[in-house]
């Protein structure tokens, strides 16, 4: 028998990511197993332990051997010893950028039996995409410092937005919302009146790309207003697009209301090339190794890997499973859960099985 296969890249990196991927991985086999196609996994030591002992990041020729896997794992980048900003534009950023993962996904998503801190929100309520442009912005690093260290000092930082990243991030977003094809809206989550320059081009590249997508309803929203609307109406958004940083700020926001780090999920996208899912939930040091972090966020950016890679009826095998074992536990939160990490993939990966 001719079985699909797929390589897969695993950066476990630091604190609880070796856990968590180690889950995510044991329902990859089973879902793989279970719907007939195989999965190779290849193992990358980056992270900020790699660092500590040999000082390199993640070098070049990484990054040429990453574009040969169909899709990337990655568990947590991340380290209390090391000075922030090293490992995250060293290693992180370095692989959205590298590998043109111009979408950053993150559904925000609330499950059954999950408790989420909006009083009378059910998982009716919340069920939404944000699409967050992940290559420019201002973490395109566009700046620098003049008389550093001295009473002049000026430091600056530009946010980069061309229009073709704008676009394509755009199109992309319209497209999605075709294809969930729930309310079918689309609201763009900027800051035009004051940031006059930057989202007067997602203004006008909104209005445009809309003409080829006439059965999406739009709507437009300014950042700070979002932020007030995710948490009094979450249910009038279906999907929101937005630029890097007002996307990384309002996709922690919707992390809390789904149940908080231990099940949010992302996928760092590139539609013509190699994708990257992550736990969004970051390295946790202070509870790693102790076998009590929540797999399920790990678990769930498996299936969004799976469901970019073609592989949808095990993606929605893996949700299912998911949410049934959810119920099973005495809480999402770490150390709560009523059972250790591994029972926890187990947990999913027997019902994938069964
Ligand atoms: C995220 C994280 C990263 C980001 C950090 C770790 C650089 O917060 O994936 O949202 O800001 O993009
Ligand atoms: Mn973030």
């Amino acid at each position: 028998m001719n079985q699909k296969t797929y390589p897969i890249a695993v950066i476990a990196g630091d604190g609880t990511g070796p856990e968590v991927v180690a889950e995510g991985i044991k329902v990859l086999k089973a879902a793989a197993n279970r719907f007939g196609f195989s999965l190779e996994f290849h193992a990358f030591p980056f992270g900020g332990e790699h660092y500590k002992k040999t000082g390199e990041t993640l070098p070049d020729t990484a990054l040429a051997e990453l574009r040969k896997f169909s899709a990337i794992l990655l568990g947590a980048i991340g380290h209390p010893d090391v000075a922030p900003g090293v490992l995250e534009t060293g290693i992180l950023l370095k692989l959205r950028f590298g590998l043109d993962q111009y979408v950053n996904l993150r559904p925000i998503k609330l499950y059954a039996g999950v408790e989420t801190p909006l009083k009378d929100k059910g998982p009716e309520d919340i069920d939404f995409v944000v699409i967050r442009e992940n290559t420019e912005g201002l973490y395109a690093g566009a700046g620098g410092f003049l008389k550093k260290g001295t009473p002049d000092e000026v430091a600056i930082q530009e946010s980069i937005n061309t229009h073709k990243g704008v676009e394509r991030c755009i199109r992309y977003a319209f497209e999605l919302t075709r294809k969930r094809n729930k309310a079918k809206k689309l609201t763009l989550c900027g800051k035009t009146n004051v940031l006059i320059y930057a989202f007067d081009l997602w203004q006008r590249v909104f209005n445009d790309v809309a003409k080829d997508y006439p059965d999406v309803t739009t709507d437009y929203a300014h950042v700070d207003a979002i932020c007030m609307w995710m948490i009094k109406n979450p249910e009038t958004f279906d999907v929101i697009v937005t630029d890097n940083l007002f996307g990384d700020i309002i996709t922690d926001l919707g992390a809390m209301i789904q149940g908080g780090m231990g099940i949010a999920a992302g996928g760092n996208i590139n539609p013509q090339g190699v994708s990257m899912f992550e736990p969004i939930g970051g390295s946790a040091p202070k509870y790693a190794g102790k076998g009590v972090i929540n797999p399920l966020a790990a678990i769930s950016a498996a299936a969004m890997m799976l469901e970019t890679l073609g592989e949808q009826e095990a993606a929605d095998a893996i949700e299912q499973a998911v949410k049934a074992t959810i119920k099973r536990l005495k809480s999402l939160s770490a150390g709560k859960m009523g059972c250790t990490t591994q029972e926890a993939g187990t947990m999913v990966a027997e019902l994938i099985e069964a």
